[in-house]
């Protein structure tokens, strides 16, 4: 996969006023202040192609070393992750990371434009995003999945999400049959998925001809300590990764629209935890025509509790960095004047 990963964002249809070399990562620094705030991608069929007229500077779609940590990105670390994070995850994490705005915004290329829709919302936790979806979709046509029954007993809290079915499931393995939902919404997942692609395959699959995912996510950092957290952390995929998954699916027009809290300025360095929202559409019925082997991480396998414990409190330590971050740029959104790079 690594080998074939996106060299630059080629061929890119752009919307929104955003120049082209904005994304052309050859002449960036990819240290954020060449990067548009906010903006909406698409990567034309073709981008493989261009490959070698577009080799970046620092390269964006280069692979990483498979030899990364990221001691969270599983499912029993992140289980336990959450089983103490929902404690708090509504009131003291969210805010820093993953405001309304940021979420409606994020949902916009989500196009939930009927209330009989069917949507499923994968990875739902607390019910944070799928109060968004119930703005424009009859809560009885949502289900909220998760794999954390912590995070789930606060959505059931929740009045809006009432009448949403809501249950335990894998995003790897989904509990829906093929061509079932008219939406697949995933925010903030992704970056505990053993095998992402897998994921972005099974909401292929669960699509109905013409339906679309929209699966919003991290972004990975440039700025070398903020680099080195999340690749302690978890997966902080780059934008070419999110396009090659859903484009190696069976997606059709896809595209990506940045986005982070306001107060970062459009600062991408330090990379976002919500970064970015990705979309595609499901162009045939039926299953997705990718094969994969089997899967990454079996849970049922026992674990070393050694390594589990330490796993665990590494990937923790390495997210405390993650929650000072967004403090950090608070701060110098208030010293800095308004308009200057910050
Ligand atoms: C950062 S929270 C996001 C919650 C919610 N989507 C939101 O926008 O606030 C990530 C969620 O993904 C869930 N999760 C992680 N790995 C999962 C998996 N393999 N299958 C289902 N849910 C998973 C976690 O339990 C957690 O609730």
């Amino acid at each position: 996969m690594a080998s074939s990963m996106l060299n630059g964002a080629a061929n890119l249809t752009l919307y929104r006023g955003i120049a082209p070399k904005r994304l052309n990562f050859a002449g960036s620094d990819l240290n954020g202040k060449h990067f548009p705030k906010t903006g909406l991608v698409s990567y034309g069929a073709n981008f493989r192609a261009r490959v070698k007229t577009l080799v970046p500077k620092c390269s964006a779609s280069a692979s990483r070393p498979t030899s990364q940590p990221r001691f969270i990105q599983h499912k029993k670390e992140a289980f336990w992750f959450y089983r103490f994070l929902s404690i708090v995850y509504d009131h003291v994490i969210n805010p820093g990371h993953w405001t309304e705005d940021m979420r409606d915004e994020a949902l916009e290329p989500a196009d939930l434009s009927n209330r009989n829709m069917i949507v499923v919302d994968v990875g739902g936790g607390t019910g944070f995003t799928t109060l968004g979806i119930v703005k424009h979709v009859d809560a009885k046509n949502v289900t909220i999945l998760d794999q954390s029954p912590h995070q789930l007993a606060k959505a059931k809290q929740k009045e809006p999400l009432k009448e949403c079915k809501i249950i335990e499931g894998d995003a790897e393995d989904l509990p829906f049959r093929t061509d079932y939902a008219d939406r697949y919404v995933s925010a903030g997942s992704i970056e505990y998925w053993p095998d992402p692609q897998r994921g972005i395959k099974e909401a292929y699959r669960v699509l109905k001809l013409g339906g679309k995912a929209c699966l919003i996510g991290p972004v990975y950092p440039t700025f070398w300590l903020s680099r080195f957290f999340a690749d302690v952390w978890m997966l902080f995929p780059k934008e070419e990764e999110y396009i090659e998954w859903f484009k190696k699916a069976g997606f059709k027009d896809v595209q990506l629209k940045r986005i982070g809290p306001k107060w970062y300025r459009g600062v991408r360095r330090h990379g976002l935890i919500m970064g970015c929202s990705v979309t595609g559409v499901k162009p045939a019925s039926g299953d997705s025509p990718l094969q994969l082997g089997p899967k990454e991480e079996d849970v049922s396998k026992p674990t070393n509790p050694f390594l589990f414990l330490l796993r665990f409190i590494l990937g923790a330590m390495a997210a405390t960095y993650y929650v000072l971050v967004p403090i950090y740029m608070w701060i110098k959104d208030q010293i800095v004047p308004k308009g200057m790079p910050i």
